[in-house]
């Protein structure tokens, strides 16, 4: 695997790459890469040729006060995880690369209402930064696809709503969530946990499948199932942020005839903020 610094360079050697008739494949991360971050390599590998994963901790995505400094940063081990997952090339920028006229004078691409709701309303700015961000890698990389973790649920709605309004030409993949073995989707912050916090932090998931089972086993009063989840996480020893119960289609409150439902969820655990989410089809 090769790794590059700047666009320069990574435009003129994907340029000969597609003139050779290879189909190029993203995968956009911000390094500190788990097994999670490898299996959408391994689905990129799926459907294209060439595999391009990047690395850039993106600043436009943090809020004041969030963890971007203390955000894990090893370019040396994910450079080995990324050449043993069969990656071809890693793009790896600094933020003047990505921002030549800083961060004030940077165009943004917002993707409205979607952006605003759950970790939208928790991180205000975040979907801007990472829609930016995106699009500006879709921009350098000019993939044919891209892949995107469904853990990221709302994540993956904003990228694929901005692809279609902007029309651009990436076929936007969703890959599933990978967890460890007690059920904690992994997460480069799950580092940020002490071990007692570890043995907490699979609550979040529980809660998730209880309310999933109570749903298909017929409950529809949402809100107090929501409710009865955020208690039992502040029991387990969370924060609350937020357990919403919400169509797939627009994240919006689900509606008791709903039939393809989400439920998203974050919550504080010490000084990491976990997400996940379930998906329910009645
Ligand atoms: P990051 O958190 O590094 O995640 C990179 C990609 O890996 C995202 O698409 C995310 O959804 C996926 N991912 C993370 N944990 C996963 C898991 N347990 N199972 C499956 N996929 C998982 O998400 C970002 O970076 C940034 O916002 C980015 C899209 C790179 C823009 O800066």
């Amino acid at each position: 695997m090769k790794t590059i610094h700047t666009i320069a360079e990574l435009r003129s050697t994907l340029a000969a790459e597609r003139a050779a008739g290879k189909r190029i494949g993203l995968v956009p991360t911000m390094g500190n890469l788990h097994t999670g971050h490898l299996t959408l390599v391994h689905q990129a590998a799926a459907s294209a040729d060439v595999i391009v994963a990047t690395i850039f901790v993106n600043p436009l995505q943090f809020g004041a006060g969030e963890d971007i400094e203390r955000y894990p940063r090893t370019l040396a081990e994910d450079r080995d995880k990324l050449t043993e997952a069969g990656c071809h090339y890693l793009f790896a920028p600094d933020d003047a690369e990505m921002y030549p006229n800083g961060r004030d004078n940077q165009t943004e691409v917002i993707v409205p209402k979607i952006s605003t709701i759950h970790c939208g309303a928790s991180r205000p700015g975040h979907f801007e930064g990472v829609a930016t961000v995106v699009c500006k890698l879709f921009g350098i990389v000019q993939p044919d696809m891209a892949v995107f973790g469904e853990k990221d649920f709302q994540q993956l709605q904003v990228i694929r709503q901005m692809t279609a309004d902007l029309f651009l030409p990436v076929d936007v993949q969703g890959a599933a969530i990978a967890r460890n073995e007690h059920g904690l989707a992994l997460s480069s912050r799950n580092g940020y946990l002490s071990s007692a916090e570890l043995d907490i932090a699979p609550a979040l998931n529980r809660a998730l499948r209880e309310t999933k089972a109570a749903i298909e086993a017929g409950r529809r009063d949402f809100s107090t199932l929501e409710e009865n989840a955020q208690q039992a996480l502040e029991a387990a020893g969370f924060k609350r942020d937020f357990f919403n119960i919400v169509r797939q289609q627009d994240l919006l409150a689900a509606q008791p005839d709903d039939i393809r439902l989400v439920i998203l969820a974050a919550a504080h655990l010490g000084r990491a903020r976990l997400i996940d989410n379930i998906v329910i089809e009645l």
